[in-house]
């Protein structure tokens, strides 16, 4: 099992067990530019398995502290034991970064870069019982912590009805064919319940025909469901000024989007601070990965880093 996923995704260790799926993205263009200072909190907003912390530690000065926030309690588990040998160096919360404000208070003023690397991990994919991937068996649920007092991917798609359905997929996931999409999950839903990630991908795939390119059919689907479930895109615009408020001047705000809906909210906010004299905008335009990484792992390709100083 772990050789496949190995070969899927690329593994950092050898042997059955691998650590961590996930591959940091866009590694070279981060480490170019972080600021690096004597005295520097690194805030890591989406820490995950630690993939980006265990590439930067080594590279920041040696008293900087590096605090990693995520939702997912297992990712968080991962990190811990990757970078156990920083000790007191590394603090992680679990923790959404829509609360950065008040959970990294102490911190206000003294932060030197913050890390926002949006979307979801190959560990997370990868894990049958989350529902990200489109050959999930495992139960629709998409969120990111475990929280049940939240929705499920599952109860949405089994208990909206079509309209609010469609309207979700064209609002959250810029689905064209939200329509019939919609229409087909509620037609199939009066047989049985959708209940697994794959079903509804199958459903999708069947309601909208063939891949569109290199996207499977339901991409935009799962997009909008995670999206939606997870409430990513409030989420995202609220933790945006608190971590240009948490920057010390000169410090760096560091964003890697993976669709156009979230750059573009990054883009618009990096705009505004910069009109408003709080940020001046270092990437004009988003960079990307190089050939050569996207070749290395495909799943960088839609990266886009977008970089600003706080003034
Ligand atoms: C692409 S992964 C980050 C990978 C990480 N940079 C690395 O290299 O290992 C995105 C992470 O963001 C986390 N996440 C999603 N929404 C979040 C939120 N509101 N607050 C904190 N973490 C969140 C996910 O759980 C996931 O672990």
């Amino acid at each position: 099992m772990a050789a496949t996923i190995c070969a899927e995704f690329g593994c950092e260790t050898a042997g059955d067990s691998p650590r961590s799926l996930h591959e940091p993205v866009m590694v070279r263009e981060v480490l170019a530019a972080v600021a690096r200072r004597e005295g520097g909190v690194f805030v890591d907003a989406t820490v995950n398995g630690g993939g980006h912390a265990s590439q930067l530690l080594p590279e920041l000065p040696a008293d900087n502290v590096y605090v990693g926030l995520d939702l997912d309690a297992a990712a968080l588990e991962r990190a811990r034991r990757r970078l156990a040998s920083y000790g007191g160096r590394v603090t992680l919360l679990p923790a959404s970064f829509r609360t950065m404000g008040e959970a990294l208070a102490e911190y206000a003023g003294r932060v030197t870069n913050v890390l926002f690397d949006l979307g979801l991990s190959s560990d997370q994919l990868a894990d049958e019982s989350r529902g990200f991937s489109f050959a999930a068996a495992g139960p629709l649920n998409m969120r990111f912590d475990g929280d049940d007092s939240k929705l499920t991917a599952a109860e949405v798609v089994n208990t909206f009805d079509e309209k609010r359905l469609a309207d979700l997929l064209y609002e959250w996931g810029e689905e064209r064919r939200s329509r019939a999409i919609a229409r087909a999950i509620t037609r199939r839903r009066q047989e049985a319940p959708l209940r697994t990630a794959a079903e509804l991908a199958e459903v999708v795939g069947r309601a909208v025909g063939r891949r569109r390119g290199r996207l499977h059919p339901a991409t935009r689907t799962f997009l909008a469901l995670r999206a939606f479930v997870n409430d990513e895109y409030a989420a995202l615009a609220e933790a945006l000024p608190a971590a240009a408020d948490l920057l010390a001047a000169g410090g760096r705000l560091l964003v890697i989007a993976y669709h156009s809906f979230e750059d573009r909210l990054v883009k618009r906010f990096f705009r505004e601070a910069a009109a408003r004299g709080a940020l001046r905008i270092l990437t004009p335009k988003p960079q990307r990965p190089t050939a050569e990484e996207v070749r290395y792992n495909p799943r960088s390709r839609s990266a886009r880093l977008r970089t600003a100083e706080k003034l």
